[in-house]
């Protein structure tokens, strides 16, 4: 892993902040000073130092987050929207989202510092599903939620697989079908609405895995164990993740 992720995977930083202390020189590997953020590094090996505090082997966690409209998922905006760190319990060590929602969707989002979990939920091979209650600009046709139970091309040579597709309600002029899916291709259930004639006035995820969104307001967020979301198994299988340990002298 490069220097700066596990810096930043591991709990002290993101991974831009984290490749400027590495450049600034306050990063030791194995006593040497390393000022390449893209230096290697064998996590659960090399004696890492930040500012002379030796990386310690911190717990891993997860929470959930009903992520709300215009917040986006990323660490930090040029344009200075809001973002999930924004909501983030104070002193809450450095997590990074599992996937990505659009600024516009909200709903569940899950943060944890363990990529072994985030990469069993995000990886489509491990066919962990994705629902999602979204809001069309009209009536549903038997048809489109047919088309979009099988597949459809999504463009940019993009197909999507095969869905669980229900109505969940309508007005008579507007429906809420509930789309569940095990991919997460970038933006996909807007393209997988517009390739079938519709657009999404609303889009929420409403369950990831075994976890569903309910009981959690929208900004709010609650820590969870994984077998919340995929039953059984561990969460993560990696080494435990290293975070700053306090400093072994004493401050002047
Ligand atoms: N599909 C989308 O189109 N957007 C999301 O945010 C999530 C899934």
């Amino acid at each position: 892993m490069t220097l700066d992720r596990v810096l930043s995977r591991y709990g002290v930083a993101s991974r831009g902040e984290a490749a400027g202390m590495i450049r600034a020189g306050r990063v030791t590997v194995n006593g040497r000073t390393e000022r390449n953020p893209l230096a290697w590094v064998a996590p659960g090996q090399a004696v890492v130092r930040l500012d002379g505090r030796r990386l310690k082997v911190a717990r891993r966690v997860y929470w959930a987050m009903n992520k709300p409209a215009d917040c986006i998922t990323s660490h930090g905006d040029p344009k200075g929207r809001r973002t999930v760190y924004d909501l983030l319990p104070p002193g809450q060590r450095w997590l990074f989202p599992v996937g990505r929602l659009d600024q516009d969707t909200t709903g569940l989002l899950l943060l944890t510092n363990d990529s072994v979990f985030a990469e069993r939920i995000t990886n489509p091979g491990s066919k962990v599903e994705k629902a999602y209650l979204v809001k069309l600009n009209g009536l549903a046709t038997e048809e489109a939620m047919a088309r979009l139970r099988q597949g459809v091309d999504i463009g940019r040579g993009e197909q999507s697989g095969p869905a669980h597709v229900k109505l969940a309600r309508d007005n008579g002029r507007l429906s809420w079908l509930e789309i569940t899916i095990a991919e997460g291709k970038n933006r996909q259930v807007r393209r997988m609405v517009e390739a079938v004639g519709y657009r999404v006035l609303k889009l929420t995820r409403i369950r990831i895995g075994k976890l569903e969104l309910s009981g959690l307001a929208p900004g709010k967020m609650r820590q969870i164990r994984p077998e919340e979301v995929v039953g059984t198994s561990q969460g993560g299988t990696e080494p435990e993740a290293p975070a700053a340990e306090r400093r072994a002298r004493p401050a002047h």
